[in-house]
Order: structure tokens, then sequence, then C-alpha cells
């Protein structure tokens, strides 16, 4: 595991973005696992200016994200389809039948997690999966309990993601209370995983995450069993570590 402590969020977006641009560049069509939330989006700037420069071409490039909410229609500004249209799809040059999530619509979870899991085989999985980091050490929506679950699943959201997330919708109400995502097996078959934290309140669940000892409760500590892993921190996100 490579750890690369970045000034603040504008150098570690910048610093991860160059990570991708790499992925893209020396291998065009190959497979981005992508990721929502916050934290990510200023690397997808930085992948934008990437292709308005010329420098990035997405023309061959595939994607599959993390997750997405079950029950919400594409056009839900926030659905996870609407955020990656709105933060990287529709500014660059990619094709939209090459872009893959969970269909949040499909309301056989079990048909929707197995056709997922047929698509990124179909693709030929990762070559690089983006992360962000939640509070409670989920990755993708796999939050902390007794197992490692390793395929794409349904999971009903915790109390803590559902109050970090409302900050999005009207009311901690109007979170849906369930998701798809890819699993940890699903995650962990990437080739290389790029993870991205910012933010003092990220401090303690990064040492837990990336010191500590692996465990379902902090489901991020399955990635120091990766053989490529990149975490790239912030100052504040980095203050607990050595
Ligand atoms: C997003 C995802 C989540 C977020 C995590 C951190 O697709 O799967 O695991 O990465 O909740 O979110 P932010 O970046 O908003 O702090």
């Amino acid at each position: 595991m490579r750890i690369i402590v970045a000034k603040d969020y504008d150098d570690m977006s910048r610093k991860a973005a160059n990570i991708m641009a790499a992925q893209i560049i020396n291998k065009p069509d190959c497979v981005l696992g992508l990721a929502t939330g916050s934290t990510p989006i200023g690397l997808y700037k930085n992948l934008i200016k990437g292709y308005e420069d010329g420098d990035l071409d997405f023309s061959a490039v595939k994607t599959v994200n993390l997750d997405e909410y079950r029950g919400l229609p594409k056009e839900n500004d926030q659905s996870y389809y609407y955020f990656m249209h709105d933060n990287l799809f529709d500014h660059v040059n990619i094709d939209p039948a090459n872009t893959h999530l969970p269909d949040g619509t499909e309301p056989d979870s079990a048909k929707a997690c197995s056709e997922y899991e047929k698509t990124i085989a179909s693709v030929g999985g990762q070559d690089i999966q983006l992360l962000g980091l939640g509070h409670d050490g989920h990755i993708g929506f796999n939050e902390p309990c007794d197992e490692f679950v390793q395929e794409t699943q349904c999971v009903d959201l915790t109390e803590m993601t559902i109050e970090a997330n409302k900050r999005f919708f009207a009311s901690a109400d109007d979170v849906p209370k369930q998701a798809y995502t890819m699993g940890i097996g699903t995650i962990m078959k990437a080739k290389k995983i790029l993870v991205v934290v910012s933010g003092a309140d990220k401090a303690d669940i990064v040492k837990a995450s990336f010191c500590g000892p692996v465990t379902p409760q902090v489901p991020a500590s399955i990635l120091q069993f990766h053989p490529d892993v990149t975490v790239v921190l912030d100052e504040a996100a980095a203050a607990k570590i050595k």
C-alpha cells in the first residue's frame, strides 16, 4: 500500500487525477471503476481539464460505478447515474454505452445484483478502482458487518451513512434506505485501487482502515491485503497516521 500525503483537497485531487490519467494514457480502452460522493469531484474536474487540454481521450474508455441508490430513477438529481453525467460523463468524449452503474430502478434486487456482476465481468473487470472512504470505514456501500460480502449486494444503509448523505437531500427522510453496491470481493478483484480521502473528520477512520487490524467492522481495512493500492490523503486526513 502506497500512501501519498497531499497538501490540501486541490493537491489531493490533482495527484489522484494524475494516477487515473496515467491509466487512461497507458491503456486507452481501460476499465475505470468509479465512485461518487464529495471527495472525487475535484479529481473528475482535473480529468475533464485533461480532456479539454487534449491530453486525455475517453473514446474507448469503459466505466463501472461502485453503487447506486435502490429506487431512484436515473433522472433524479440525487441518483449516482445523474451525478456521474453531471460531474464527468457529459464533459468528456466517453461513449454513454460504455458507462455502467447498477440499475437502481430494478425492483428485483437479486436480479439487479447478478446482472451487475455480469456487466462487470463482460467488460473485463476494473483496471483501476477509485474509492472514497465513509466515516464508518465503508467502501462502496459496504457497511461495517460481521463478514466481508463478496459480490454485488443490496444493502440497508446505516443511520451514520443516511446522516452523512442527507446533505444532498431535502431531509434525512428523503435519503433512500437501500442501495446496490459492488461487494468487497468485486472491489478487491480490481487490478489497481486508488483511494482518495480528505478532511480532519476522516483522520480517525483513515488510521483504523490503513493502520489497524483487518476486520469487516472496518470494511476498508481489507484493502491492506490488495497488492496494488494507492491512498491519496490530504494533510488533515493524514493527521493521525505516522
Ligand atoms: C460513493 C461511495 C461511498 C463514498 C463514501 C465517501 O460511490 O460508494 O463509499 O465514497 O461515502 O463519501 P464522501 O466522498 O462524500 O465523503
